[in-house]
């Protein structure tokens, strides 16, 4: 299952992200903004326990949220998103899944896991701007599954028709929510028109 957020106010922050002219800054700060319209979607089924809160009047029933959250970043562009993820949910525990694209293969390559022993069973929130192949994404799930993940939600900024394709054929389980999907992947599996190389563009790498 997968979910394009149609927002207006998220379309538009897209269009500024996309822009070759929006400098490291400013593509910081707009990642940050896309991911919090993003996550204020993904976590809409999230489960929430009654509780009584006393107000100045009287006993309000009220719900809070009931599950232990673990935001995942790949790393490196994931971590772009995490900040605005954990102003949604402060109390968010944090773990990290480090994949590279080799540039020959495209196949991801792994280096790095570090979870909180929250994982176990607990709602996994895994964040990439680029889900573009899919294997990465794939690759992460795989992984945070092994794990012992008990609900697994992806946010990305930008995918497309074949990336989506392959995740979903291999976690059907997975919904994923995005605020773009683009036309297609060209010859560098680069989502197009897509907004480049993320990681890059959100750490200054490359200007
Ligand atoms: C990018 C991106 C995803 C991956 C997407 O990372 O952030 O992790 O590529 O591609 P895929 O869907 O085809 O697997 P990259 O490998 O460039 O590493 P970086 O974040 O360290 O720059
Ligand atoms: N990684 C990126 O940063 N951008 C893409 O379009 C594909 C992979």
């Amino acid at each position: 299952m997968h979910v394009q957020i149609d927002h207006p106010c998220v379309q538009h922050k897209l269009a500024l992200i996309r822009d070759i002219e929006t400098g490291h800054k400013r593509f910081r700060e707009l990642a940050t903004e896309i991911t919090q319209f993003l996550c204020y979607e993904a976590l809409k089924h999230i489960k929430t326990k009654e509780v009584d809160v006393q107000t100045p009047l009287a006993i309000a029933k009220c719900h809070k949220i009931d599950t232990d959250i673990v935001v995942v970043p790949i790393l490196r562009a994931g971590v772009g998103m995490l900040e605005g993820i954990l102003e949604l949910v402060p109390t968010a525990r944090v773990g990290f899944v480090g994949l590279y694209r080799d540039e020959e293969t495209k196949q991801p390559v792994s280096y790095y896991e570090r979870f909180p022993p929250q994982v176990d069973g607990g709602t996994c929130i895994l964040i990439d701007p680029m889900l573009a192949t899919g294997g990465s994404t794939a690759a992460a799930i795989d992984v945070l599954k092994k794990a012992g993940a008990g609900k697994i939600v992806v946010i990305c900024i930008v995918t497309c028709e074949e990336g989506l394709s392959l995740v979903e054929e291999a976690h059907p389980d997975v919904p994923i929510y995005t605020a773009s999907i683009d036309e297609k992947l060209d010859e560098n599996k680069y989502i197009v028109p897509g907004l480049g190389d993320a990681g890059d563009r959100l750490f200054g790498t490359s200007h």
